[in-house]
């Protein structure tokens, strides 16, 4: 019998248009970070964004860290983050120098808790001078970073209430959000600063890249300095320790590419998550993805939610579906639960810790047919025997 093919999970969808700008990179030699793509590629992103302003870099994870390190965010910091999150998130704090202060999710929308948050703060930080302490570490409160769980803003309304109460600035981890507007504006303008990822399996990929969007000359030349080896003249001359981390021509070549493709992309991962949801509806023992009232998404990972109590559980699930040619995975483990992060102030993770183990994620490249998507799900189906 011959072999079912292969259903992948997220895989890039690279057409014509992407070789042709790797080839305009080949053909005028500017294959490095320096190169009009570059400056293409933040203009798009940030006009898309609603910002004055875009610094491209290497990775998502660059990005988050640079906006952390422009704002002075490092040793004897906290930053707010929800536990719930890849780790990447976490990483990028603690490249800074500062440790994650973990809070959890809520069940509606899988982004930071800002109720929780505002109990945790009143509980556990005091005021000496201008700043703010934990009252058992006794480290700063130096920034809050909400992450845009599969493309889904946070409540920024009360998150950025917060941060005006205690004066400190919002980084949003928005990897998977490109695209999306929050209560009608463009997700730039909803923090201080927001990072993008074009890895892989994002909406849109330069192959691997990030991008800090922001409003505020000062900090995004910051960034755009520091990430550039600080560099001050053609002459060898630095200013103070910088990082390699700019996207280099060839990236942003692709990433011009598909930002074009982008509004199809997103129509693509919506009807995507709308079949999944309209076909599964109903299935016992299987919920949707929660997608909250009041906010959009970008839909970028689609699957299901499987209830604690049936048989096969999330793992097993996707064990099935790769039996049958069709790639399926489970979805973040939490980071007070990862090693490097196991001793960072944590608060309460109800919601996150009883979700994180449930979730199978499905195929949902953009590319996916209506006959790959149905056999995906009469799949499932059939694993679920129903
Ligand atoms: C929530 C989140 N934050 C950060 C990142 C890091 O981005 P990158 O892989 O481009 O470094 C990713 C994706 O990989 C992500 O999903």
């Amino acid at each position: 019998m011959a072999e079912l093919p292969f259903i992948p999970l997220a895989v890039p969808n690279i057409t014509q248009a992407e070789g042709d700008n790797l080839q305009e990179c080949i053909r005028t030699t500017y294959v490095s970070t320096v190169g009009a793509f570059v400056g293409e590629l933040e203009e798009g992103v940030a006009k898309l964004s609603g910002t004055k302003h875009a610094v491209a870099m290497g990775a998502g994870t660059m990005a988050l860290h640079m906006s952390l390190h422009a704002l002075d965010i490092g040793r004897g910091d906290l930053v707010i983050l929800p536990s719930f999150t890849f780790i990447a998130s976490a990483n990028s704090i603690a490249h800074a120098g500062a440790r994650p202060w973990l809070f959890d999710i809520e069940a509606d929308s899988w982004t930071l808790d800002a109720a929780k948050v505002r109990a945790g703060l009143d509980a556990k930080v005091e005021r000496r001078g201008e700043d703010w302490f934990h009252v058992d570490t006794g480290e700063r409160l130096a920034a809050i970073m909400p992450v845009y769980t599969l493309g889904t803003p946070a409540d920024m309304d009360a998150i950025n209430a917060i941060a005006r109460d205690y004066g400190i600035p919002v980084i949003a981890d928005a990897a998977a959000a490109i695209g999306v507007d929050y209560k009608g504006r463009p997700i730039g303008q909803c923090a201080d600063l927001t990072c993008y990822s074009f890895n892989g399996n994002k909406t849109i990929t330069s192959g691997g890249g990030g991008m800090v969007v922001g409003d505020d000359d000062a900090l995004l030349t910051r960034i755009k300095h520091v990430s550039t080896t600080a560099r001050v003249s053609t002459d060898y001359d630095h200013d103070e320790v910088g990082y390699n981390y700019r996207m280099t021509n060839l990236e942003a070549a692709v990433g011009c590419a598909q930002l074009e493709r982008l509004p199809k992309f997103l129509s693509a991962k919506r009807r995507i998550r709308a079949t999944y949801d309209e076909k599964l509806a109903g299935l016992p023992g299987v919920s949707p993805f929660p997608y909250p009232n009041d906010r959009q998404s970008t839909c970028w990972f689609s699957g299901i939610v499987v209830d604690e109590a049936i048989q096969p559980s999330a793992s097993e699930i996707c064990d099935a579906l790769m039996n049958r040619r069709i790639q399926a995975r489970t979805f973040w483990k939490p980071v007070h639960l990862q090693k490097p992060f196991a001793d960072v102030p944590c608060e309460d993770q109800s919601v996150g810790e009883g979700v994180w183990g449930r979730i199978v994620t499905l195929p949902c490249s953009t590319q996916l047919t209506a006959g790959e998507q149905n056999r995906v799900i009469e799949t499932l189906k059939e694993i679920l025997r129903v």
